[in-house]
């Protein structure tokens, strides 16, 4: 990126803060595209400052990544090279892949390794983004600045004549990140993240032609969230949220962008030729519990260093925005309709899951640093949390006991939110999601389906976004399986059971050969999960006991030791 930066600095003031204040030009990520991407994460330096020198991470540069252009349907291989003196993965946020290329924390990258997942882009257009997942290493990393955008382009976008599509004329992308810059470094202790980057600068100066532009937002801060708006009360648009386009631009004046989160934004700047704005974080309207609004835990914030961070609670500016002549062929208005948007049905779910998130052990439910659990339990990269099935539609609730808001994030799919607080929503949150923002005790339900990618072995991880409550514990594993397939007929008559019936739910399994720690999973005739549990072997054999089951046809899957699947057809007459 830093070729970017030529442009000379240019001088204004903060209308904000009264202070003459050095901006730099907005920079633009460069683009990688075609079938075959290559990313290299690396160290650098960066000045955030003139003549401040700091050390960072970036893809193919110093700091952040290129802009990786998809088309859906497209096949693509992301050769990811780790040049960092540690571990590291790279995670495609948002985007529906298998969980062997998802990049989550067991997809680690030695350092001096090149992982190279492949899979063909199956997403909508939308605002995606890359950023590294190590268990207990993403706050770090992302603070150091690996991280960049990937949008996705489709048919259904391409339709829609009215959508700027020009990257760096009309659309821009904008990487919003709170950093915290402690002794001349890049600390990662987010609380006293004081400095506003906008794709890797500080008092980022855009000049945007006088036509409709679209912005593409990420919130890629640790913790910090950012409720958007424009400094001349002008109202704009909401054209997409994390996973596509709305149906509609939504008009709105206020809007907010949590950690993890993306909005695709309209501006009409058709009669603002020769003006001079800003996008601002009014973050003093932002309600209690967000991180970044006035108040967080229980509003003697004073305690935990919360208000000595100028930025909480204040309004503060995001970008300059300085509206310069038109391009050629410009758009004009603001498109009436985007793109037909079929939610899923909250009749269709089938199965409802529940999660709490609660302080730790015996720490007060007003802590805001966490560490949190989810149902009673902290990431444990041996255990997988819950098990779902191919093709299964879903709600999820979650429950939030603390006194700070968490957006958690779903990996594999994209959702829908019901409701939060049982309220509904505004009309901008009905596109597709994968994070939802769930309130200081409060709670948020979204509804989803899990198509395609079923592997008994690999998880999926649901986390919080909010990195250091992730890195803490704040996450859970899910694994997709598909009850219906028995990829493994050779094994099929070698798993035996018995006694059938059992008179007491106990049963035991052989599987000949099988020593020590297996899983097993139970389906039904329709697919369903019935059961999912550890075993024990002992000599080729285990007991387990199940719930009680009505007499019929189930699949017993068994993993062993050596994480080979032995699948068992079983009609159980107790
Ligand atoms: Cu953006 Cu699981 O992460
Ligand atoms: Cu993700
Ligand atoms: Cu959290």
């Amino acid at each position: 990126m830093a070729q970017l930066l030529q442009k000379p600095l240019i001088f204004a003031t903060c209308l904000w803060c009264n202070e003459t204040m050095a901006q730099t030009p907005l920079p633009i990520p460069d683009t990688l595209s075609g079938s075959v991407i290559d990313l290299t994460l690396q160290e650098a330096t960066w000045e955030f400052h003139p003549g401040e020198v700091v050390n960072t991470y970036g893809y193919n540069g110093s700091l952040l990544g290129p802009t990786l252009i998809l088309n859906q349907g497209q096949a693509v291989t992301l050769n990811v090279t780790n040049a960092l003196p540690d571990l590291t993965t790279t995670h495609w946020h948002g985007m529906h892949v298998s969980p062997a290329n998802d990049g989550g924390p067991h997809s680690l990258i030695y350092p001096n390794t090149t992982w190279s997942p492949s899979f063909t882009v199956l997403d909508r257009a939308g605002t995606y983004w890359y950023h590294p997942h190590g268990h207990g290493l993403t706050d770090y990393q992302v603070s150091m600045g690996a991280a960049g955008m990937i949008l996705v382009r489709d048919a259904a976008e391409a339709a829609v004549a009215l959508l700027p599509k020009r990257y760096g004329v009309d659309e821009f992308p904008l990487i919003i990140q709170a950093k915290a810059i402690v002794a001349g470094q890049i600390a990662m202790h987010t609380g006293l993240d004081s400095v506003i980057t906008v794709n890797g600068v500080r008092e980022p100066q855009a000049e945007f032609p006088a036509q409709v532009v679209r912005l593409r937002c990420v919130n890629g801060s640790s913790e910090r969230s950012f409720f958007l708006g424009l400094s001349n009360g002008a109202t704009f648009f909401v054209a997409g949220t994390d996973g596509g386009l709305l149906s509609a631009p939504e008009p709105c004046t206020r809007v907010p962008l949590m950690p993890g989160e993306r909005l695709d934004l309209l501006l009409d700047l058709t009669a603002a030729q020769g003006t001079n704005f800003e996008l601002m974080a009014f973050n003093s309207e932002l309600p209690t519990g967000v991180i970044g609004g006035p108040q967080v835990g229980n509003g003697m914030a004073t305690l935990d260093g919360y208000l000595d961070n100028a930025l909480n609670g204040a309004d503060h500016r995001i970008l300059g925005i300085t509206v310069g002549p038109a391009t050629v062929d410009p758009i004009l208005i603001i498109p009436p309709y985007l793109v037909p948007l079929f939610p899923l049905q909250e009749a269709d779910a089938q199965v409802t899951r529940s999660f709490t998130v609660e302080p730790q052990g015996t720490m007060p439910m007003e802590v805001i640093e966490g560490p949190f659990t989810i149902n009673g339990a902290l990431m444990d990269m041996d255990s997988i949390n819950l098990v779902v099935s191919l093709g299964s539609t879903e709600i999820w609730s979650f429950t939030n006991n603390t006194m700070v808001g968490h957006p958690i994030h779903i990996h594999d799919v994209q959702f829908n939110i019901l409701d939060r607080n049982g309220m509904p929503l505004e009309a901008w949150e009905s596109g597709w999601k994968d994070v939802v923002y769930v309130p200081a005790m409060g709670g948020a339900r979204v509804l989803m389906r899990f198509d395609d990618f079923a592997d008994p072995d690999m998880p999926y991880m649901y986390h919080c976004h909010l990195l250091m409550h992730e890195d803490e514990g704040m996450m859970g594993q899910f694994l997709v399986v598909d009850p219906t397939s028995i990829g493994e007929a050779a094994d099929v008559k070698r798993v035996m059971v018995w006694p059938n019936p059992s008179a007491d739910g106990h049963l035991m399994l052989s599987v000949p050969g099988s020593e020590g720690q297996g899983e097993l999973l139970v389906n039904d005739a329709l697919g369903r999960l019935m059961f999912a549990g550890r075993l024990a072997f002992t000599a080729g054999n285990a007991r387990v006991v199940l719930p009680a089951l009505a007499p019929g046809n189930y699949t017993l899957r068994i993993t062993d030791q050596h994480g080979v699947r032995h699948s068992a057809h079983v009609a159980l007459q107790h």
